[in-house]
């Protein structure tokens, strides 16, 4: 077996953005949705452009919005940067399947990267590549859990309190060699799996955790945009 070298662009990422934002409130599908004057996906394509490991991007867009994606994504991305813009399913995981079947094959190497954490910097793509490179069959990015965490049961009676320390927060993006998340999806849908990594332990396989980013934060709620904003996170429209 020979060490693999560290290629750049050998990453291809899936950003499954064909949600409603229905928790946002009325407007455009959020990926679409503007903060400081810029759509929300457009910080996620800023941002893989400055991530070297990543050779391909497959967007899941909205299926009404496939084509003001398609004109985004050739105003953000530079040549050297393929990108596939494919209509996204009616569930999360139905639109991650299809932007996999459209990644090319030639990528051993896949990250799942919602749209809908727009401002997951850089350094995070690249941290969670090189460990599926170098050592793991999929990798997601965590952080500590700050509040204590309860089990209750459906009369709202406490069953038990998780051991915080045991708990984490999970982000995006996920990492997966290839044959794992395809293996993955052909097990078909999992009603109760709101993650790649949940489809992938399915099958028994590990997986491993890497530090997470405050600034991966998910937009979900309206306070979420005034979060990443007072967080200085939305400044792109500012940079020259
Ligand atoms: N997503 C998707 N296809 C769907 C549903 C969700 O690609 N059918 C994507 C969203 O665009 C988002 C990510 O999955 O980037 C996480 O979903 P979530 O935060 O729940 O976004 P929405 O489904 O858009 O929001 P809401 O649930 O409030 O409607
Ligand atoms: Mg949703």
């Amino acid at each position: 077996v020979t060490a693999q070298p560290r290629m750049r662009g050998d990453v291809a990422v899936l950003v499954p953005a064909a949600g409603l934002g229905t928790r946002l409130g009325p407007g455009a599908p959020k990926a679409l949705r503007h903060l400081a004057g810029v759509p929300l996906l457009t910080y996620v394509l800023r941002r893989l452009v400055k991530a070297p490991s990543v050779g391909h991007v497959v967007v899941a867009a909205p299926v009404d919005g496939v084509d003001a994606v398609r004109a985004m994504v050739i105003d953000e991305l530079p040549p050297q940067l393929p990108v596939d813009v494919v209509a996204g399913g009616p569930t999360r995981q139905e639109s991650v399947a299809a932007a996999l079947a459209a990644a090319p094959a030639r990528f051993g190497i896949v990250l799942v990267h919602d749209a809908a954490r727009a401002f997951a910097p850089p350094d995070l793509f690249e941290r969670v590549a090189s460990a599926v490179r170098e050592a793991h069959e999929a990798v997601i990015p965590v952080l500590p859990v700050v509040d204590t965490i309860k089990r209750v049961d459906d009369a709202g009676h406490v069953v038990s309190t998780m051991r915080r320390t045991q708990l984490r927060v999970v982000q995006t993006p996920q990492g997966f060699r290839r044959a794992v998340l395809e293996a993955a999806h052909r097990c078909g849908p999992a009603a109760d799996a709101t993650d790649d990594a949940a489809l992938v332990e399915r099958l028994g396989v590990t997986v491993h955790c890497v530090v997470g980013s405050e600034a991966a934060l998910k937009i979900t709620r309206p306070v979420d945009l005034l979060i990443a904003e007072a967080m200085g996170l939305a400044t792109d429209a500012r940079q020259p």
